[in-house]
């Protein structure tokens, strides 16, 4: 099964798709990751990458179409995937629906995770993560070790404020046309509520992937 995850930032696609992976037991591909992990070792990609994630920009579609045919191809992903944070531009969507076709598969459902704006820019100013594997958390010291993994937690460069709006800004002009794009084309797409309690909005989620 192949389930896209939609959403702004801080809409929580990295927290839910953690737990849904687990829970359908195929892989969490995160772009997001992926870069962070470039930027960190310093390859070329990364070193590409680093200025448009900092600012809180998109990273050029190319790139990112690389990075998924790399990851798609792979024998981890053979029995599906969750993509968090790919797709966010048409591009992106259409890049995707290609390189999926060409390998017989398609997305099964795309998961809309919606949160009012206000609580985003919450979630994001508070938010730490690991520097090692990643995992989010709200109301830690940057500093902190991630219970997870032991890794230290940081603070995101993009969760600084002028980023984060800048972030949102981006969602609005380049991540929901794709919306759009899939209601023209009759894709499986499922709005969530992505507010209050993180196990019931996973049972939201399961819920809609179970849904024909
Ligand atoms: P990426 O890492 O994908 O960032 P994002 O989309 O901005 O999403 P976030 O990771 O900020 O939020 P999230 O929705 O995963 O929420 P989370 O679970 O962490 O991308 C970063 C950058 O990489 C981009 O800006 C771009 O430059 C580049 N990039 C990546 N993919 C790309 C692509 N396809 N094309 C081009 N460029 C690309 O939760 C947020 C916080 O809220 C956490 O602290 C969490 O603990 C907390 N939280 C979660 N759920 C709840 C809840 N129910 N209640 C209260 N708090 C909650």
């Amino acid at each position: 099964m192949i389930v896209v995850l939609l959403g702004p930032p801080g809409a929580g696609k990295g927290t839910q798709g953690e737990i849904i992976a687990e829970r359908l037991g195929i892989p969490k591909i995160a772009t997001g990751d992926v870069l962070r992990a470039a930027v960190r070792d310093g390859t070329e990609q990364g070193l590409a990458a680093k200025a448009y994630m900092d600012r809180g920009d998109l990273v050029p579609d190319s790139v990112i179409l690389g990075i998924m045919k790399e990851v798609l191809s792979s024998p981890a992903a053979a029995k599906g995937a969750i993509l968090d944070g790919v797709v966010r531009t048409v591009p992106q969507a259409e890049g995707l629906t290609t390189m999926l076709a060409e390998l017989g598969r398609k997305v099964d459902k795309f998961l809309l995770f919606d949160v009012p704006e206000d609580e985003l820019v919450n979630r994001l100013g508070g938010r730490v993560v690991c520097e090692k594997c990643q995992t989010p958390y709200k109301g830690l010291e940057p500093g902190t070790t991630c219970e997870k993994c032991g890794g230290k937690l940081v603070r995101r460069k993009d969760d600084e404020p002028q980023s984060i709006r800048n972030r949102l800004k981006v969602y609005q002009a380049q991540t929901e046309p794709v919306i759009e794009w899939t209601k023209e084309r009759k894709m499986d797409l499922v709005k969530i509520d992505a507010t209050g309690d993180v196990n019931e909005i996973s049972e939201r989620a399961m819920k809609a992937l179970e849904e024909d």
